[in-house]
């Protein structure tokens, strides 16, 4: 068996022609989208990501304001940004990209953000609102991820979801999703024992592990959806923790690395940001 490629390009691309709509919607009312995004320190992956992010407002026609900090900026030096963007009506959305250096604390920053203005979603306010339902900003990888799996058309309710890490970032606000899909969600990590009991079964697959091709083709039920959440550098090359040319041949669909997840992520920011400059026009 060979499975569907789940492609994050595709989908990414029908999902940004109509942002573009919606953002030009919003010129004509004079409102330009605006993301401010905060880099601190010098981390080459971040650095990336962060291009990356803003480029993809660049392409639909979001403004985005870039905020880059010495890797010896101080807590409070962050946190006089963030309440100064908190402010400014130009700015929607606001991005702080993590990991932070060590030394500056993460959870605080983030809780000093406007959560209106959290298009991340890593605000207690949008965690506490996923938890128990509510509308709120949800997560970019996951709710990216989501629609990936929503994209199959396979009916959810009562799939056996497994989710491979528990990170704030992606697994437990995917698991959330998954629950809210009436999945019955299984999250497994790092000191989860005997894995692969668990991934056998798993009608939907998560892998959020940061192991380059963690995830082989004995671990897969036949005809599972796999969804790669991992970004690994192995040799130069981009690849994720699923070990693709195997898992696709047991798979039912598939993500690939690069253009899967890590695309629909900054899809779902930008997203995420002009949703946040509908709520504020
Ligand atoms: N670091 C890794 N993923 C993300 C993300 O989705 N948002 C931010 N702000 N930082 C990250």
């Amino acid at each position: 068996m060979s499975a569907i490629r789940i492609d994050g390009k595709t989908l990414s691309a029908e999902l940004r022609e109509k942002l573009k709509e919606r953002v030009n919607a919003l010129k004509a009312r004079g409102i330009t989208p605006g993301l401010a995004v905060i880099l601190v320190g010098e981390d080459e992956a971040s650095k990336i990501y962060v291009r990356n992010k803003e480029n993809g407002c660049e392409e639909i026609g979001v403004k985005s304001f870039s905020y880059r900090l010495p890797e010896t900026a101080t807590q409070s030096e962050l946190e006089e940004l963030i309440k100064k963007l908190n402010k400014d009506e130009n700015v929607n959305g606001i991005l702080v990209q993590l990991p932070l250096p060590n030394g500056l604390d993460e959870q605080k920053a983030l809780a000093l953000i406007d959560a209106k203005k959290d298009v991340d979603g890593f605000h207690i306010e949008n965690m506490g609102k996923l938890l128990i339902g509510t509308e709120g900003v949800v997560a970019c990888t996951p709710k990216g991820a989501m629609y990936m799996i929503r994209s199959t058309g396979i009916d959810l309710s009562g799939k056996h979801a497994v989710v491979i890490g528990r990170s704030n970032i992606v697994g437990k606000p995917m698991s959330v999703l998954l629950l809210g899909a009436n999945c019955t969600v299984t999250m497994c990590h790092s000191r989860t024992q005997n894995l692969k009991e668990f991934t056998k079964t798993a009608d939907i697959l998560v892998a959020a592990v940061g192991k380059a091709k963690f995830i082989t083709a004995d671990m897969v039920k036949p005809g599972a959806v796999v969804i790669d959440v991992g970004i690994n550098r192995v040799d130069g090359k981009v690849v994720g923790d699923v070990d693709y040319d195997s898992v696709s041949e047991v798979a039912g669909y598939i993500t690939p690395v690069p253009g899967g997840v890590g695309k629909m992520t900054i899809t779902m920011l930008l997203d995420n940001t002009v949703e946040a400059a509908e709520r504020y026009a």
